[in-house]
């Protein structure tokens, strides 16, 4: 089944599978998320998923199994 993930600010969707890679579905969207290490440690890749509590790296995140995420490329307001 797939899921739909939104990438803020630009406002493109594309659709995923739950457990893909979260940056394999950003590049499919045409969003470049930067990157530095790409081993979790570096902390350039992350990013915001609305309702989730914390920022995550994006280099190892996956794509939650929600209907809809919203990836905010910049942390959002607290
Ligand atoms: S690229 Fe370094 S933590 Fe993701």
């Amino acid at each position: 089944m797939s899921v739909t993930v939104l990438f803020m600010p630009e406002r493109v969707t594309t659709l995923a599978q739950p457990g893909e890679p979260l940056l394999n579905a950003a590049e499919r969207a045409g969003i470049a998320i930067p990157t530095g290490c790409l081993k979790g440690a570096c902390f350039v890749c992350r990013v915001a998923i609305e309702g989730h509590d914390n920022p995550i790296r994006a280099c190892i995140a996956t794509v939650p199994s929600d209907e809809l995420s919203i990836v905010h490329r910049y942390a959002m307001p607290s």
